[in-house]
């Protein structure tokens, strides 16, 4: 059995689109819960030297790693990377996420559908296999997907993001009963409409009537994943998998 976490026997996790968003929140947690943290990004490397810098001036440890997480070399040069520079992968986040398309089903192409599957079953997939084999031989491992309120809403309009978030759940829940004798869980959570830099063009209006119809009425904000994420990757964890939490105020409830 292999020791976990890198040299100084802190876990490893790697966050996928780390550099902004969501994974730039939960890059942050992650890191201030003790754990080394690896920050995958695609094309900012300015913004993904932003989230190490705020993290080591936190006195935390963080890396950053390029990638397209949706190609099989590169991800295999990620796996390799992170582990020369950090030893391990531990804890798998699957956040990363491209332009999703906004299409009726009469003008949605087959490529923006299945550019949709490219990140959250493929991407999923690829670095599943490149990561779960030391998991398994170290008896220890966290899967954390990022999913999405959409699937359960099934918002109109969005059909190849929502159908592909159905997939990550199927994947979730599939791997679950696959590697629940390994020591490996897998757990997905789901937000709802979290304004990050891409939503600069919702307008005031919108986020208030989204706010409106949630129980809570509030947006959520990115903190409120990262400490969904944050349990479930801690040992408070150990027996939770095959879920899907819902990260919404009661939203999908
Ligand atoms: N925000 C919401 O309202 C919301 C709601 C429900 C679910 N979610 C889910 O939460 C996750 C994060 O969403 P977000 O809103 O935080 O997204 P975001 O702010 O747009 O950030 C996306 C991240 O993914 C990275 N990325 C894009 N393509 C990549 C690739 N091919 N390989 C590696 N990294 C790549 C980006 O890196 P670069 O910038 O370097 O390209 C960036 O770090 C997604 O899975 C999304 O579906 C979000």
């Amino acid at each position: 059995m292999n020791a976990t976490g890198d040299s100084a026997g802190r876990t490893v996790a790697l966050v996928t689109g780390g550099s902004k968003g969501l994974g730039a929140a939960i890059a942050k947690t992650l890191a201030a819960d003790g754990m080394s943290v690896a920050i995958n990004y695609h094309s900012d490397h300015a913004a993904a030297r932003q989230v190490r810098t705020q993290i080591r001036e936190a006195g935390h440890v963080a890396e950053i790693f390029q990638a397209d997480v949706t190609d099989p070399d590169q991800v295999a040069e990620l796996n390799a990377g992170i582990f020369s520079a950090l030893g391990s992968v531990d804890v798998l986040v699957l956040n990363a996420t491209g332009p999703q398309p906004d299409a009726e089903i009469e003008d949605l192409s087959w490529d923006e559908m299945l550019r949709q599957f490219e990140y959250f079953a493929r991407s999923p997939l690829l670095l599943a296999q490149a990561t779960i084999p030391r998991m398994r031989r170290q008896g220890y491992g966290r899967i954390i997907s990022i999913g999405s309120e959409a699937f359960e809403l099934g918002t109109p309009g969005s059909s190849a993001y929502v159908a592909a978030k159905g997939a990550q759940l199927g994947l979730t829940r599939s791997w679950a009963r696959e590697l629940g004798p390994t020591g490996i869980t897998v757990n997905l959570v789901a937000p709802g409409f979290i304004p990050t830099e891409r939503h600069a063009a919702v307008s005031e209006q919108d986020r208030d009537t989204y706010g409106a119809g949630v129980p809570m009425h509030r947006l959520g904000h990115p903190d409120d994943v990262a400490a969904a994420v944050s349990f479930l990757a801690s040992p408070y964890a150990g027996f939770v998998t095959g879920q899907r939490i819902a990260v919404n105020g009661g939203h999908t409830l």
